[in-house]
């Protein structure tokens, strides 16, 4: 069989961007709900308003910056991927909304005005090293106002085994294949992805902001980090509905809230 798969002509970052995050999960009736979710939980724990400032990092194709937006918050996002950014942009003014996207990295990024609230969503802190991540929490605790708050999400240490082992998605032209993989020494989730044409030939492998997988921080080591950069009420959560649940060994998220004190 020809190797006539489509996908090879892109990057990673292209493919993982467009088929992934734009033609999978922008346009999926049950993420597009979540996203809801996700941002009736940030309104309810961040105590937001409208008129109030907030920076979405690693914000992905925009969908909850965008609905933040219409719900009367000044959202900017950014993300590693100039893919997503345009994406989201172009959403943002489809829809007659003034969210704003940067091409960004949150593990070395400033901003010229401190924002109200500061989230990081869809399990994306992490995916640094241990160094890195550490940098991303200075990073937020500077973009965060005095008497702000953020939240963050991250991969649950106690649930990983749901992400384990080789799982197949059918494509339009192949399959994707990831081999979900855990490293106790370093206690990071990944494993490679892969493009594999109908043939078996494996055409691409990939090289993405997230190939290192990410780091399965304990509450434990989350609330010290947090706390010896000063933020102060570190809470976690394990679910997006309301009201806000507790975190528990079998929850599938883990989500934690904090304050920038005055
Ligand atoms: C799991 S996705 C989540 C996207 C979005 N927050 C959501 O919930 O739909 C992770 C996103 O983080 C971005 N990302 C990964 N590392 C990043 C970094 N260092 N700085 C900024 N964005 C990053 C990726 O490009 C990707 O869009």
């Amino acid at each position: 069989m020809s190797n006539t798969f489509s996908y090879t002509e892109k990057t990673w970052e292209e493919f993982w961007a467009e088929f992934w995050r734009i033609k999978l999960l922008a346009n999926d009736d049950a993420a597009i709900i979540k996203c809801e979710q996700v941002v009736d939980v940030c309104f309810h724990v961040l105590q937001m308003e409208p008129g109030m400032t907030l920076l979405d990092l690693g914000c992905g194709a925009g969908m909850q910056a965008n609905l933040f937006a219409e719900r009367g918050i000044e959202a900017h996002g950014i993300d590693l991927s100039p893919t997503l950014v345009k994406y989201a942009q172009d959403q943002a003014s489809d829809r007659g909304l003034k969210t704003t996207f940067a091409a960004g990295d949150m593990r070395d990024f400033t901003v010229d005005e401190p924002y109200d609230r500061v989230t990081v969503l869809g399990m994306s802190f992490g995916f640094g090293t241990d160094e890195e991540n550490e940098q991303t929490l200075h990073n937020i605790w500077d973009a965060t106002k005095a008497g702000g708050k953020i939240l963050l999400t991250g991969q649950h240490p106690y649930t990983i085994s749901a992400h384990l082992g080789p799982e197949w998605m059918e494509l339009e032209d192949g399959f994707l294949l990831h081999r979900g993989d855990f490293d106790p020494i370093s206690c990071r989730l990944g494993g490679p992805w892969q493009l594999v044409c109908p043939d078996g030939t494996v055409v691409l492998e990939g090289e993405n902001p997230e190939a290192d997988g990410i780091r399965c921080y304990s509450v434990p080591e989350l609330r010290k980090l947090l706390t010896d950069i000063g933020f102060t009420n570190v809470e976690f959560y394990g679910t997006w509905f309301l009201p806000p649940s507790e975190l528990q060994w079998f929850s599938m998220e883990l989500i934690l809230s904090a304050d920038k004190p005055k």
